[in-house]
């Protein structure tokens, strides 16, 4: 665990519980594929996922990201040196390979099974439907789609709405922070369906409890869907 102390000093935008759900996440069914990661900036995202994979032996994580300054997007600085010396001081840059270029690139001629797909790239909504639309075919059966600020951020939020909450290929919807994450299956069973849609309904209650600011319902609802769903 000593590298796991180091995850708190690499700047980034997940929640401690964020990244140790990502941990989890890369440690299922290793052998079934590679991890993919759309948007690393400085690595945060990429060490978890990578340490994840180590421990149980896994594949590797390609951690795509331009690493450019985009100011349309409010990326302001060039990330790779930082991004490179991150997963160094973490020991996973073995696991690693980094692929700078923006996800449409890196897309083109990629043939490799994904048993973990994790979005956090452009937040708007037709670059995460790109995104979605571009990898989710090349996840495996029983692979897991994890994508970040589905509650605060619209275009991540709608594409979930769209791409996985209304269709029947997507079961286990798990809620951790801002991470939403389902399982890719050939067809959701009733069973699969209704625990779905229970987990939606109380999503949608918790962020209704935020926005008319019930006192508490942020730490409480938080807890709660992480307590319901992983
Ligand atoms: C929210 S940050 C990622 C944060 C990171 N996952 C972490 O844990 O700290 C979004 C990143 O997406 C990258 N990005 C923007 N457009 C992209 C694209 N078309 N393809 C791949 N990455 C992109 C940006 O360069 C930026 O580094």
């Amino acid at each position: 665990m000593k590298v796991l102390k180091k995850i708190p000093e690499v700047p980034g935008m997940l929640t401690r519980h964020e990244g140790e759900y990502l941990y989890r996440l890369a440690q299922l069914d290793p052998g079934k594929g590679v991890i993919v990661e759309i948007g690393s900036w400085k690595g945060k995202s990429t060490i978890w996922l990578a340490l994840g994979s180590t421990s149980v032996g896994g594949e590797e994580v390609y951690a795509v990201d331009p690493h450019k300054p985009l100011a349309d997007e409010g990326y302001m600085e060039d990330t790779e040196a930082e991004f490179r010396k991150n997963i160094n001081a973490a020991a996973v840059d073995s696991r690693v390979v980094p692929m700078v270029m923006t996800s449409e690139e890196a897309a083109k001629g990629w043939s490799k099974p994904i048993r973990l797909l994790w979005i956090d790239g452009d937040h708007r909504y037709e670059q995460v439907k790109r995104d979605f639309l571009l990898w989710e075919p090349h996840v495996v059966e029983g692979g897991i789609i994890a994508m970040h600020d589905t509650i605060r951020k619209k275009g991540p939020k709608r594409v979930l709405w769209e791409s996985v909450f209304c269709s029947n290929r997507f079961r286990g919807i798990s809620i951790v922070d801002n991470i939403t994450a389902a399982r890719k299956v050939r067809k959701t069973s009733i069973w699969g369906a209704l625990t779905k849609w229970l987990t939606i309904g109380c999503r949608a209650f918790y962020i209704a409890a935020r926005k008319i600011r019930i006192p508490y319902a942020k730490p409480f609802g938080r807890w709660i869907l992480r307590r319901l769903t992983t």
